[in-house]
């Protein structure tokens, strides 16, 4: 029995071994069912037999399975001077990495960053923006409405209205956030995003707006731009302009919004206008974004799909 097992070539045979010795028929189980009714020095010499045989088939299947690992290692072997597969590395979206220079660069100039919620009342999107119900304005921005009256954010004025009316003036912030009205086309679309200053102070003055504006697209576009301002209408500025930068092409392209705040919304939030007074912007972000890397379908910010965002630039 020991020779045979010694003599095992394979695993598989090993096995059926095992279960000719040990199994329910084996010979070593038929013996060690008769130990009980052996002498003692009987009984011993089988079970040292039956130990015996356990070491030697647990040695056996230790030999045969290093066998096969060493024929499998020499048979194998790793080019260690072949390339990698390339490292699948996430990007920022164009949107996350337009704010985030945005951001830094409105913080240098001492804006603070505030939120404000998506789904808003009517006060804070439209009557304490001097925009009351009969206002053609609210026709202006195709909103979506709920039942209850509350309405999609049409636009970040909203979060200006916050911010003032918890601190009060002095104050200088800027909000981000997304805005929706009914539109879908190459350049616009359903939820889009907006990037909203307000400065109050003292002695703030239409031509601190210009330069704000100025130095932030110069430092976001990372060269010197040439900004003109037109006059416009929105309820919560006067006066309100819109502003817009020239481009490479020499083509003026329009960016925002702007002015200086209407003394109404300053009243709503319980700052005297005769003592403050300051200027309001806002601007499309995605717009920024789309001229910033040279992306010309807006739609394709929200498709998810990862083919473009990967060749999007970064
Ligand atoms: N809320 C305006 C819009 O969505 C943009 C805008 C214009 C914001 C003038 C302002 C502003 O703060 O002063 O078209």
């Amino acid at each position: 029995m020991k020779d045979k097992i010694k003599n095992v070539q394979s695993l598989e045979e090993l096995q059926s071994l095992y279960a000719e010795t040990f199994g329910k028929n084996g010979t070593m189980t038929a013996k060690l069912k008769t130990v009980a009714t052996l002498s003692n020095e009987e009984r011993a010499v089988v079970n040292a037999e039956n130990t015996e045989l356990r070491q030697l088939f647990k040695d056996k299947q230790i030999e045969l399975e290093n066998a096969a690992l060493n024929a499998k290692l020499a048979t194998e072997f790793v080019d260690v001077s072949l390339d990698t597969q390339p490292e699948n590395r996430g990007t920022l979206h164009p949107l996350t990495q337009s704010l985030k220079e945005l951001s830094a660069i409105l913080e240098s100039f001492g804006f603070t960053l505030w939120t404000g919620p998506e789904i808003e009342d009517d006060w804070h999107n439209f009557t304490a923006l001097n925009t009351p119900e009969y206002h053609p304005a609210r026709d202006m921005q195709d909103s979506f409405f709920m039942e209850n009256g509350n309405v999609m954010r049409t636009q970040t004025s909203s979060i200006q209205i916050r911010a003032m009316e918890k601190t009060g003036a002095p104050i200088k912030m800027f909000a981000v956030g997304s805005t929706y009205r009914k539109e879908m086309d190459a350049t616009h679309a359903p939820m889009f995003h907006q990037i909203e200053g307000l400065y109050i102070d003292k002695n703030v003055t239409m031509s601190d707006l210009i330069a704000t504006l100025r130095a932030m697209l110069s430092r976001f576009f990372e060269r010197d731009i040439e900004i003109r301002i037109r006059p416009s209408y929105f309820p919560f500025t006067e006066p309100s302009v819109e502003f817009d930068m020239k481009w490479d092409d020499g083509k003026w392209l329009e960016m925002g919004g702007a002015g200086m705040v209407h003394p109404n919304v300053l009243k709503n939030c319980n700052i005297n206008p005769d003592e403050y007074q300051g200027f309001a912007f806002g601007f499309g972000w995605d717009r920024m974004a789309m001229l910033k890397y040279d992306l010309n379908d807006l739609r394709k910010f929200y498709d998810g799909d990862i083919r473009w965002l990967k060749n999007s630039g970064f």
